[in-house]
């Protein structure tokens, strides 16, 4: 049976990488073959790219229009090479970030037209559609203030061109991501991040367990505990 394609989305330090990583460590104890993957990135090439669009690593910025174009390549390199093999062969898939950035980032963010987007999201992955989309949302302020104290305790690793945006930029790409939602209620469940991890986390499972196959009814708890 193909795997389930599960997407975690959302504005900076909402909690998508906190909470894909956790959700892939339950469904693994659930007995289930899972692959916990990232955009841009997951992929040789596409962690080359990724240092291109968030770090300068080209020592200058892409364009708005190569920046688009660079998140299509990455993406179309992962589709090809991780996720629609993984897929295929049953393997259940957790991606942190997906097509909805580009629609919210380059589109609500930097202006580009959602149709042409959407058009460029389909040429990347060749129509694939993920079954569930976690959107996690948290007040734009607090979403920043989570990733400097991030970035602040990690040293010396400067924040990313995505990071350093401003305010009103962040709250684009947060209500982008809310419109988002609102128009494909079937795809997206809506998670507010505001409470402690175990807490949000809790809702993440709840919001996934009705996808979990007839044979599995609980999953043994993973202990994050230390
Ligand atoms: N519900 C929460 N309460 C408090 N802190 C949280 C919560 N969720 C995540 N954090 C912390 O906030 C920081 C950002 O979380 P995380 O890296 O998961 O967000 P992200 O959405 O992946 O961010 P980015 O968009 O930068 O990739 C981390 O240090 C994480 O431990
Ligand atoms: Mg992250």
């Amino acid at each position: 049976m193909r795997g389930m394609f599960i997407t975690c989305e959302g504005p900076e330090g909402s909690g998508k990488s906190t909470h894909s990583r956790r959700l892939a460590e339950q469904l693994r104890a659930c007995g289930l073959s899972v692959l916990h993957t990232r955009e841009p990135g997951g992929t040789p090439t596409g962690e080359a790219v990724r240092l291109l669009l968030q770090h300068d690593g080209a020592g200058e910025s892409p364009v708005a229009t190569a920046e688009v174009l660079l998140f299509c390549a990455s993406r179309a390199q992962l589709i090809a090479q991780v996720i629609a093999p993984a897929l295929e062969r049953g393997t259940w898939v957790v991606c942190d970030r997906f097509t909805d950035s580009t629609l919210a980032y380059q589109g609500y963010g930097r202006g580009f037209d959602l149709p042409t987007l959407r058009a460029l999201n389909t040429f990347a992955t060749g129509g694939l559609v993920p079954d569930l989309t976690l959107l996690f949302d948290v007040d734009t302020p607090l979403g920043l203030k989570r990733v400097h104290a991030r970035t602040a305790a990690s040293g010396a690793v400067p924040a990313d061109r995505f990071e350093r945006e401003s305010l009103a930029f962040h709250e684009k790409i947060r209500n982008g991501f809310l419109d988002l939602a609102a128009s494909e209620p079937s795809r997206f469940r809506v998670l507010d991040t505001t409470p402690a991890v175990d807490a949000v986390f809790a809702n993440v499972w709840k919001a996934v367990q009705p996808h979990l196959p007839a044979s599995i009814t609980t999953g043994k708890a993973v202990d994050h505990a230390g």
